[in-house]
């Protein structure tokens, strides 16, 4: 499984692409907000940072200023994946954007029907959201499995991006039911790395180092 970051931290991001744990960088509107930068700017720093795909996201209602403002976007570097609601006007802007050459992002998917519509569009990521389906007392994980049974059953090559990552827990889940991608907080990525048993085995390993004066360096 692919991980990308969710976020537009540019240290944050660097210090999990020199760890070699970066495979791409999503943004929203939200996330560019909270960075206080220009878009633009912001997101042309991260790819020159990650060579994996890094999403930006349109910010029109109607296909054709999503278009335009897609083709903007792909200006930024050759790395971007112009990211669409999964709304009609955005299926519709998915499909012009991806025959001309771009990686399309369709976000906001909350249905295995929506996953099926943006692949047919042509998407090259569907990002369903799978905390936002939780919060609401539904079931994230179950979109994720309904969407790739689906996409295996007709071959379809659009990418699963599980989005909307909350814990460790849904990371583990993400891959055992064939997420190609899994998006997340970079809290969340490097949290994976932690278990009570490695930090209580390392104590006793420090204890018996400083009793032995075992020394390397
Ligand atoms: C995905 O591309 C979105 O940016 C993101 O995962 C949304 O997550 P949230 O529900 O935590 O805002």
């Amino acid at each position: 499984m692919k991980f990308f970051a969710d976020t537009a931290d540019i240290d944050a991001i660097k210090e999990l692409n020199d760890a070699g744990m970066l495979d791409g960088v999503t943004t929203n509107p939200s996330i560019i907000a909270k960075s206080g930068r220009d878009i633009l700017e912001v997101t042309k720093e991260i790819c020159d940072i990650v060579d994996g795909p890094v999403s930006a996201e349109v910010t029109a209602l109607d296909a054709d200023t999503m278009i335009a403002e897609g083709r903007k976007l792909a200006k930024i570097a050759d790395n971007i994946a112009i990211k669409v609601p999964l709304t009609w006007d955005g299926l519709k802007a998915c499909k012009v954007l991806t025959d001309e050459g771009n990686m399309v992002n369709v976000t906001l998917c909350f249905s295995a029907n929506q996953a099926l519509l943006a692949a047919k569009a042509g998407a090259t990521f569907i990002s369903p959201f799978i905390g936002r389906l939780d919060d609401i007392n539904m079931d994230g994980l179950e979109l994720i499995e309904d969407i790739r049974t689906i996409y295996d059953n007709y071959g379809f090559e659009t990418q699963i991006l599980a989005a909307s990552i909350r814990s460790v827990n849904h990371m583990k889940d993400c891959a055992l039911v064939g997420a190609d991608v899994a998006t997340a907080p970079t809290s969340v990525i490097k949290a994976m790395a932690k278990h009570v048993l490695t930090d209580k085995g390392l104590d006793g390993f420090l204890a018996d180092i400083k009793a032995a004066g075992i020394k390397i360096l």
